[in-house]
Order: C-alpha cells, then structure tokens, then sequence
C-alpha cells in the first residue's frame, strides 16, 4: 500500500479530511495518497502568510539565503530518490528527471546568490533641476505581498521550485499548489524547508483541488499570481482578477529554423539530432518543446531524412530504464489528443512520415511534413512528441513562418552569421532567441516568458524577483551631493 502524503501547511506537515491517489501514467500503480486541505485549512495558510508578510520581508538576507543553499544541498543529496518520484508521477524518464533534479538544485542556489545580492538600493542625484537641489533619491524593491504560485505537471519539481525559491528570495511569502497529476515532488521541497530557520507562515504547499481554487484566485491578501500552465487557464485567471500581478508561462509551439548557411553534414546532423531529442523529451510535454522545424529549400532534402533517422532512433519505453529516452505522457486522455490532432492533420493531407500511433497513455515520435495551416496541430500547442517540417524560401519567409502564430514563447535559429542572428533577435516576436540551437535551450536563471498568447512577465529566479516586488523610493532633502 502506497504511503500518505500530508501537505505543508505554515511549515508543518498536516493532513485534512480527503484524499486522493497520484498514479503512475506509465503502469497505473499508485505511486502515493496525498492528503486534500480543507477549507479552513486553506484559510489558516493565507492568513499566516498575510501575518508574517512584514516580518518576512525583513528577514535578513542571510537568513533566506542560508535556507535557499540548504534546500540545494538536499536536493543535491536526494537527486536519486526525487528523480524516482519525479519519473513515477510523471511518467518522465529517469535521464530527464535527474537533469530536473539538477535544475532544481540550480535554481535555489541562484535564488541564494541572488538573495545576497538583491535591493542594495539605487541612489539617483535629483539636482540636475533647480527644485531638486539638496535632494537625493533611493529606490530600494519591497515584495508585493503574498505569492500564490500554480504550478503544471511538465516539470513537478523545478517548475515549483522557479515559483517558491525567488519568493523566499525576495522575501515574499508563497502558498504553493502544485498540479494535481504530480503533487508529490513539489510536496518533496516541502520536506527541506522544513529543515530551516524560515519563519512559520512564510511557505505552504497546498495540493488545493482545482475547483477550490476560483475563490483562493479571488483573495485580496494574495496579491501576486505566478502561474504556470495552459493559455485557457492562465487568461481565465488573469482575466478574473485584472487589477492583481499576474505572470502567466503558458504554451508555445516552439519552432527550430534551419537557414542556408547552416548546411555542412556536421551542421545538420547536429540540428537533426538537437531537433529530434527535444520534439520528444518529455514526450514533448514542455512549453518550449521543438514542435515547427522551418527549413530552408535548400536544405530541406538533407536534413529531412536526418531528422527522420534521429527521431526513430529515439529509445521509447518505460521511464525506468535508464537507456529510454521517451516515455508516457502524463494520461492516456493526453494521448488520445495528440492522436485526434495528428488525425485531423493526416485526414486534411498531411504526409505522415513517421509514428502517429498510440498505446494507452504512450504515443509514438512522429513526424509530419505538408501540414495545411488550418489544421489544430499547425494552430495549437500540441504538448506531446510530434513534429512538422515545412519548407521555406529564404530567411525571410523563415522568419514569417516562425510569427505565424498566436503563440510567442522561445524560437531557435541554426545558423552561423552573426547578422542574421542579430536579424533573427529583431524580428522573432518571442520571448527568447536561441542562436545554434533548439528553442528548448533554457538556462534557469535567463529570463524567461513570453509575448502574444504565451503570456506575460518573466521567469528566471532575478526576475521573477523583479517581478513579485515593486520600486519604492525615498528622497532625502537637505542632503550635501
Ligand atoms: C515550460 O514547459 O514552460 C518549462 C520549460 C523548461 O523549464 O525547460
């Protein structure tokens, strides 16, 4: 029998009245219970957090940095099992959950580096006009106020940790609700906070049941909203609450252009390779996942068959075995859409050149090229291990091909001249441009976020920081400068 999870309530571990099974997408097994917070429990979460908001804020930054630092040790010391737990709820394979686990590690470490660091305050001589004489400003950064942090199944355990360790950084007290296919691994984070001297009531996590969360959405002491997720949600959210700080990373359907000059074997195998691991990492379930390959008509005969090659060489299967590269998604629902839509596609005239077939919550790398425009898959974010190759004439209509789209999250652009990236950096309406690489390239403390309908404001533990606290300044007058 699968033990019981209690959740973090103020700190300390508590359970409520119901409960719920985390299975496995894999074989179905349960992998734990986890403990439901009642109502009164989620209540007794926000107002410790509302209480302890000042207090928290000027807790000193050594003290938050010494408990950031800490969690990064332990999750050093407990890669293994995390990453076992990571793959058991999430179906992702052992080699992806232990880079995770490494992520993760990382993240908290900036987090510390950047609590030593943040809000030495600014000074700014006012005297350049004749009624500022004698006057100086300084802008120091106070937290908003109370984080609510949602965060998706797709990275259990670093997608958390991007939420709750900037807020200890800055000193913004957070209610954390992670998703509710994978609860486990954010509840794991729990465990090593426990482990420091951060005041009771500056962090909880809550597996709050989605229809409980409207009303916790709703609560004026949690001003700040960092939600991680899919574009419906996340604008439901926003739109619900405009007058709050909403971060929204919502999807993308990343596209992978590959230019002219980038036509050497060596060039190509390297972008076929790049390409083909990261449609599928994940089984594709990541907001930056290589979706769009966008090639060049004049290497687009090569690199076809190279991706083709790369993707079938993908290893599927359980995502215990260490040598699998690809496993389930996160359910069977979750495949039978992929499914449907690589259908649509195929019924309306796309060449399916290779997988395209499901068993249970597993749906095989697949590759498609002459996709119509029109189709969900060329429209939508397909969050699973698929790809469509197109053809292009010129850097131009590359470009084009890559903005053709309602999403805005990362792009990558294989070439090698330096102009055509500074081009690229120009004209690709996204958050991010990856010069030499896929758009999956992320260096957890880059910013990252995007624009259209991937969302708004910014992770990357410096500004996510920026982003939970606000500039206040203070004049001085009668100040010699
Ligand atoms: C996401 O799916 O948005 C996160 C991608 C990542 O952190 O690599």
């Amino acid at each position: 029998m699968a033990a019981t999870h209690a959740f973090w309530l103020a700190g300390r571990q508590v359970t409520g009245e119901d409960s719920f099974d985390v299975t496995s997408p894999w074989d179905g097994r349960v992998v734990g219970t986890v403990s439901v917070p009642t109502d009164a429990q989620i209540e007794g979460a926000v107002a410790a957090a509302y209480a302890v908001r000042d207090e928290f804020a000027a807790t000193p930054a050594h003290v938050r940095a010494a408990a950031l630092d800490h969690v990064s040790r332990r999750l050093v010391e407990r890669t293994e099992e995390i990453a076992r737990l990571i793959s058991a709820e999430n179906g992702k394979p052992m080699k992806w959950a232990r880079g995770e686990v490494g992520r993760a590690v990382s993240v908290f470490r900036f987090a510390a580096e950047e609590a030593r660091r943040f809000n030495g305050g600014e000074a700014q001589r006012l005297d350049t006009d004749l009624g500022g004489q004698g006057r100086l400003a300084f802008t120091r950064r106070f937290p908003k106020g109370v984080v609510l942090g949602i965060a998706p199944f797709n990275f259990p355990l670093n997608l958390c940790a991007h939420k709750i360790a900037p807020a200890i950084a800055a000193g913004a007290p957070i209610i954390l609700k992670p998703a509710p296919a994978t609860p486990l691994s954010g509840l794991i984070i729990g465990d090593l906070l426990a482990e420091t001297e951060l005041p009771a009531g500056s962090w909880s996590i809550l597996p709050v049941p989605n229809d409980k969360m409207p009303a916790l959405v709703q609560d004026e002491r949690l001003p700040v909203i960092s939600f991680t997720g899919s574009e419906k949600v996340g604008y439901a959210i926003m739109d619900s609450v405009p007058r709050k700080h909403c971060t929204l990373e919502l999807g993308g359907n990343g596209a992978a252009v590959v230019l002219a000059d980038f036509a050497s074997d060596e060039d190509l195998d390297w972008a076929a390779t790049r390409i083909a691991t990261f449609s599928n990492y994940q089984g594709g379930q990541s907001c930056i996942s290589v979706q769009r390959v966008i090639a060049d008509a004049s290497v687009y005969e090569r690199l076809l068959p190279r991706i083709v090659a790369a993707v079938e060489n993908q290893v599927t299967g359980d995502p215990n075995d260490d040598a699998t590269d690809v496993g389930p998604l996160v359910s069977e629902d979750a495949a039978k859409r992929v499914e449907t839509w690589v259908d649509e596609a195929v019924a309306a005239g796309a060449a399916l050149v290779t997988g395209g077939k499901r068993d249970g919550a597993s749906y095989a790398p697949t590759v498609l090229t002459d996709v119509p425009a029109d189709v969900t898959l060329s429209c939508e974010e397909v969050f699973g291990p698929v790809l469509t190759v197109q053809k292009v004439d010129g850097e131009a209509a590359a470009f084009a091909a890559v903005n053709e789209s309602k999403y805005g999250l990362q792009a990558g652009v294989f070439t090698h001249d330096l102009q055509t990236a500074f081009r690229a950096h120009r004209a690709l309406e996204v958050g991010g441009v990856v010069v030499g690489d896929v758009p999956s390239y992320r260096a957890d403390q880059m910013p990252y976020g995007g624009v259209k309908q991937s969302g708004v404001g910014r992770e990357g533990v410096k500004f996510a920081m920026d982003d939970y606290t606000y500039e206040r300044v203070m004049v001085l007058t009668g100040i010699a400068l």
